[in-house]
């Protein structure tokens, strides 16, 4: 009879007890330590002294380039074309103004203190180098709050849309499926490689997972149903003075499989980057980039911050066998700098209409790269989510355009707050930024009012930004999934002679700023081997 597993195990623990089968178990590796940051990146110290480095973009990778060559001993300038640092990583605040290529500008008129994350909004636990990066820089985070029960979901396939608490798709689903299988496993219908005791147990499982309902019928086996008895899907009477919860009746399986509310939105929490904990930094998640900016220069007075030549638009860069000469536009006026080496952060579709000498099969990898359209609704409103749904944050799904609505999770109870209206990406992102932005607002006020009643009321002061209309980016972020990714981003992290590439953009962690700082590590390292080399 083959060895099991479970066989080999039960000898390792007669033999040598539970550190036997610890070992063998850490030899399987079903032990090993989620990936952790054994130690903060640094390269060595003054490793570049006397050597320059013009940094392309004040995004979160150029900043951390910045830092990281800095504190090395290097010389660096940040060149950025707009006015202010963070790339995407934008928070909107009163008297902010951005503006969308071929729109009127827009000025944020939200409440003082009020705050509203245009870019990313959130930072998974495993990102341990965002996260290292804000230990040392003391940003502080707080709870995001990704997925509560009682946010809402909104299905235009079930009679003439219906919304309906997250937790009731959720599960009602989940109960059903528990029954489903448990029915299979009591009639054997199933071939399960387990043995009768598993069997039993998968039963107890069953119960417990989809909160099944014993059901006995007299003169037959008692059979399990599916019946929300606890209330986990959801209760009809709250419970009060001696008498208990009456809980609603579940949702029908047909219901919930027609819905379709499963396919990309009620199961979300359970995607790796989306699993709780997720963190934000108080305050806005441009507080992120902010850490980087206010880091005090390693070998003279100043910040980062001071490095950046604000309002600098690449147009050319040429790169020799000794220096790296980049030109660029200044308030009219047409200037070059020249440097030991250059990291280029500018994002690919921007940097692929740039004029440059670097060879025809990197430029065509930077042409081919895919970028994916998002775009992003933000609005002032009374808490009215608080106070009619018992939200405390997390995300609301719908199948109409504007795909989520995002709930604060800070500044529960105070007057106001901001949500995020809309967050699209790809198609659907495409087909709405297009719009002027009055008749996306429009849009998703009208959407809106689908999930909650009164919205449209409630909602106020919309702002709306698309990011492939934004000059200097042109794109939510490059799409990893697309099947060229992987051979692109290869061709464009690899060193071309002085020139180096960054940017979540180059990484499988496109779209994350844990991609952006991983990327600037990868360049500095590379500079720093061929500084070294030199
Ligand atoms: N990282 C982006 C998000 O969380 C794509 O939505």
């Amino acid at each position: 009879m083959p060895m099991t597993r479970r066989g080999l195990l039960e000898g390792m623990a007669k033999l040598g007890g539970a550190g036997a089968v610890y070992e063998t178990l850490a030899v399987w590796e079903f032990l090993q330590a989620p990936p952790a940051l054994a130690a903060s990146f640094e390269l060595p110290a003054a490793s570049g002294t006397g050597k320059t480095v013009a940094i392309l973009g004040a995004g979160v990778s150029g900043l951390c380039a910045a830092y990281e060559l800095d504190r090395a001993g290097y010389d660096c300038v940040i060149l950025e074309a707009q006015r202010r640092a963070g790339g995407r990583s934008l928070t909107l605040r009163r008297g902010d103004t951005f503006q969308e290529m071929n729109q009127p500008a827009q000025t944020v008129d939200f409440d003082e203190g009020l705050w509203l994350n245009a870019g990313p909004g959130r930072i998974p636990h495993s990102h341990v180098n965002v996260i290292d990066y804000c230990r040392r820089f003391g940003v502080a985070l707080q709870p995001f709050i990704f997925a509560s029960r009682a946010n809402l979901v909104h299905s235009n396939t079930l009679g003439n849309g219906r919304t309906v608490p997250v937790r009731e798709a959720f599960y009602s689903l989940q109960g059903h499926v528990a029954e489903l299988l448990d029915k299979c496993i009591d009639r054997g219908g199933l071939d399960l490689p387990v043995t009768g005791t598993d069997v039993e147990k998968l039963h107890d499982m069953l119960v417990q997972f989809g909160d099944l309902t014993k059901v006995d019928t007299p003169g037959k086996a008692p059979s399990w149903s599916y019946q929300n008895q606890s209330g986990r899907a959801g209760i009809a009477t709250p419970a009060g003075v001696a008498t208990p919860i009456k809980p609603i009746g579940p949702m029908k399986l047909e219901e919930i499989l027609r819905s379709r509310v499963w396919s990309d939105w009620i199961l979300r929490d359970a995607d790796a980057y989306w699993q709780t904990s997720l963190m934000e930094p108080v305050g806005g998640m441009d507080n992120f980039a902010k850490g980087f900016l206010r880091q005090p220069l390693a070998r003279r007075a100043g910040t980062i911050d001071g490095l950046i030549r604000y309002g600098a638009k690449v147009t050319n860069i040429d790169v020799a066998s000794d220096k790296v000469t980049v030109a660029f536009e200044d308030g009219g006026s047409a200037r070059t700098i020249a440097a030991d080496y250059c990291v280029s952060t500018i994002p690919l579709p921007v940097f692929a209409k740039l004029k440059t000498n670097l060879p025809a099969p990197y430029l065509s990898a930077a042409a081919n790269a895919q970028t994916t359209a998002a775009g992003k609704v933000g609005w002032q409103a009374e808490r009215f989510w608080e106070r009619d749904a018992n939200i405390y944050g997390g995300i609301s799904w719908t199948t109409d355009t504007i795909d989520q609505i995002w709930y604060p999770s800070s500044g529960y109870l105070s007057p106001k707050g901001t949500l995020t209206g809309a967050y699209m990406r790809g198609r659907n992102a495409i087909e709405f930024n297009v719009k002027p932005v009055a008749e996306r607002l429009r849009i998703a006020r009208e959407q809106g009012e689908r999930l909650h009643l009164g919205y449209e009321r409630y909602v106020e002061r919309g702002v709306a930004i698309g990011w492939e209309n934004m000059e200097f980016q042109l794109g939510g972020w490059v799409n990893e999934d697309a099947a060229t990714f992987g051979d692109n981003s290869k061709v464009l992290a690899e060193p071309q002679g002085r020139f180096h590439m960054a940017g979540d953009q180059i990484t499988f962690l496109s779209g994350w700023q844990e991609g952006a700082v991983l990327a600037a590590q990868y360049a500095v390292t590379g500079i720093d081997r061929q500084a070294r080399a030199r």
